[in-house]
């Protein structure tokens, strides 16, 4: 398979190509882009030294199978369609496609059916959105969700590495606040992007918006709190869920065990430093909510590979098998 990562340098990208690496995809060629300030750096696949590139419109031109795309909103917008034209496949990481109609947002373990005959741009949602959507789509298909309310707690990697820097630097005595709007070390901040009008901020929004669209449920009511914690991989969120019908916690369980990329813990529990390599959502400390239709849980996923690079490259393994090409 011939692929091309855009963004490679960064801290999706990299993992990007670790994935690729991990899944033991048959890749026969890999060209990297990022910006002109990396152009000339190298980077390893399968210990194979591959030379970042400029990322101009006549290399998104050249005909590869996929194109991943990890480098903002704004580059995707610029770059994407056009890759698009000469590609079979681009799954970009950014929201800049993520509420178009046309355009499939997709979680393979959730809506994976979507890329069945499928060509052109595939969004890859929020880091939080997915990992949380895989053990509420399991719950939804048993119990119909109804209503949902998350705080989340994210690591500073969601940022990009720009996020690592800059807590390390007030780990170092800096009192620069950086990109975030207060001091990270030590903080929380509750507050991930922009405040919109109704007084959620852009990540919260976000995950109201994808959420839905995912589960192919507008109806589903949902509110997140989206905080900022100083911690450097992993995203950690208390979910509380209201259902259509009388819930079994054994039943719950038992199906978050089982399901795909899922991991459940029935005595304890996970914490984002735990995380490691993992590409697992983990659940724990399921319970009943306000009632035998509600249920409170703590989940834990590594924001860069779950809620990233894992989910674009099992996209491109699930179109790769559906076309043949695996
Ligand atoms: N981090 C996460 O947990 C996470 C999760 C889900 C989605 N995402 C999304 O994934 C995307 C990348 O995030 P990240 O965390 O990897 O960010 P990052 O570490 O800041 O990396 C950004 C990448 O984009 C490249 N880039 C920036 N401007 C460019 C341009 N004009 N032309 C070509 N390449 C350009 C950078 O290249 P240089 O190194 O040359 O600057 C770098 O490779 C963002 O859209 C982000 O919202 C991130």
């Amino acid at each position: 398979m011939k692929i091309a990562i855009v963004g490679a340098t960064g801290e999706v990208g990299r993992m990007m190509i670790k994935c690729l690496e991990e899944f033991e995809l048959p890749v026969s060629s890999l060209e990297l882009f990022a910006s002109r300030r990396s152009v000339g750096n190298q980077l390893f696949f399968n210990d194979r030294a591959h030379t970042v590139q400029l990322l101009d419109n006549a290399a998104m031109l050249r005909h590869q199978d996929y194109v991943l795309f990890s480098a903002g909103a704004g580059v995707a917008r610029s770059y994407a369609p056009l890759a698009a034209e000469a590609s079979e496949l681009v799954i970009d990481n950014s929201s800049a496609f993520r509420r178009d109609e046309n355009i499939p947002l997709v979680v393979p373990e959730v809506n994976g059916d979507l890329l069945s005959g499928y060509s052109g741009i595939v969004a890859n949602p929020n880091c939080s959105t997915i990992q949380i959507i895989i053990p509420l789509a399991v719950l939804d298909k048993l119990y119909g969700l109804k209503k949902v309310i998350v705080s989340t707690y994210q690591s500073v990697s969601g940022s990009g590495n720009s996020g690592i820097q800059i807590l390390n630097m007030q780990r170092r005595g800096s009192s620069e606040k950086g990109i975030y709007p207060e001091i990270i070390d030590l903080n929380v901040i509750p507050q991930i992007g922009g405040f919109l009008d109704d007084g959620y901020s852009q990540e919260e929004d976000k995950m109201h918006q994808e959420a839905r669209k995912i589960l192919r449920h507008e109806e589903i009511e949902i509110s997140c709190t989206c905080v900022r914690v100083p911690v450097i991989y992993g995203h950690s969120a208390s979910v509380y869920a209201e259902f259509e019908r009388e819930i079994e916690l054994s039943d719950a369980e038992f199906a978050l065990a089982a399901a795909e990329s899922s991991v459940f813990y029935p005595n304890t529990y996970m914490t984002p430093l735990e995380l490691g390599s993992s590409n697992d959502t983990h659940s724990s400390r399921l319970r009943y909510g306000v009632d035998r239709k509600s249920l409170c849980f703590w989940n834990v996923g590594h924001n860069v590979r779950i809620g990233a690079a894992a989910n674009a490259v099992r996209i491109l393994k699930r179109h790769a098998s559906d076309t043949g090409r695996l």
